[in-house]
């Protein structure tokens, strides 16, 4: 298949002037990103900023919160539902300090071996920490891809996220945490899913779903 990958450079270009300023990106640590991209799963941005503040003020790091208890972590999480999320991570905080000497794993196979970690959270941190070329694929990045290739196939389908996953892994760039990222930016500020800004789009010109005219149609998903 005939591959577009025009708009890397654009979306690029664009994200380093419009990127939004997130207490996360302040940093790479991957103890940082990792409990961002927890709270991030089931939690919108604005309402996550200030959980995560409070979180990393109150376990600085792996060591703190391995040592805390329960309860002590499930304050933390109090307001934010879902709180499986909690005590996988502090599961897994216990696990890193112990048995993993206090190294955080480095790659996107040993991170996607953490309790409650899948593969979009693992991409995420294995880019955006350990700059490893993976595609970080949630509902966000898919409407963005099914909208720039023009793809009709449905998105509730595990067949695919494998396709997206491995066409982007071959053109991925060499800072794809801020790749990733850039599409999560791109996603919530301009390729919504009702009524999408093509008109101040960056990469309207290498969209094909806009040469086409099916912005407003695509994704496809079939389980919904
Ligand atoms: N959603 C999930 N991860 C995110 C991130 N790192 N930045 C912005 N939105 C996100």
């Amino acid at each position: 298949m005939f591959k577009r990958v025009n708009f890397i450079s654009l979306l690029d270009k664009w994200y380093q002037t419009n990127k939004r300023q997130l207490p996360w990106r302040k940093t790479t640590h991957p103890y940082n990103i990792w409990i961002s991209e927890i709270i991030l799963q089931q939690t919108r941005v604005n309402q996550g900023i200030n959980y995560y503040n409070n979180f990393i003020s109150t376990f600085p790091d792996i060591e703190s919160l391995a040592n805390a208890s329960e309860d002590q972590v499930l304050n933390q999480w109090k307001g934010l539902g879902y709180y499986s999320r909690a005590h996988n991570i502090h599961l897994s905080a216990k696990y890193i300090f112990k048995d993993l000497n206090n190294i955080f794993p480095n790659t996107f196979q040993e991170i996607l071996k953490l309790k409650g970690v899948g593969k979009y959270t693992a991409a995420a941190v294995a880019s955006i920490s350990f700059n490893e070329k993976i595609p970080a694929i949630d509902g966000n990045a898919f409407r963005v891809y099914s909208r720039i290739f023009n793809s009709d196939k449905d998105i509730s389908k595990q067949t695919t996220f494998n396709y997206f996953f491995n066409l982007l892994k071959t053109v991925i760039p060499n800072n794809p945490g801020d790749f990733n990222q850039s599409i999560m930016d791109f996603g919530s500020l301009i390729c919504i899913p009702k009524k999408p800004n093509c008109e101040i789009c960056p990469i309207c010109m290498e969209c094909l779903a806009f040469k086409n005219s099916n912005q407003n149609i695509l994704p496809i998903n079939k389980s919904v």
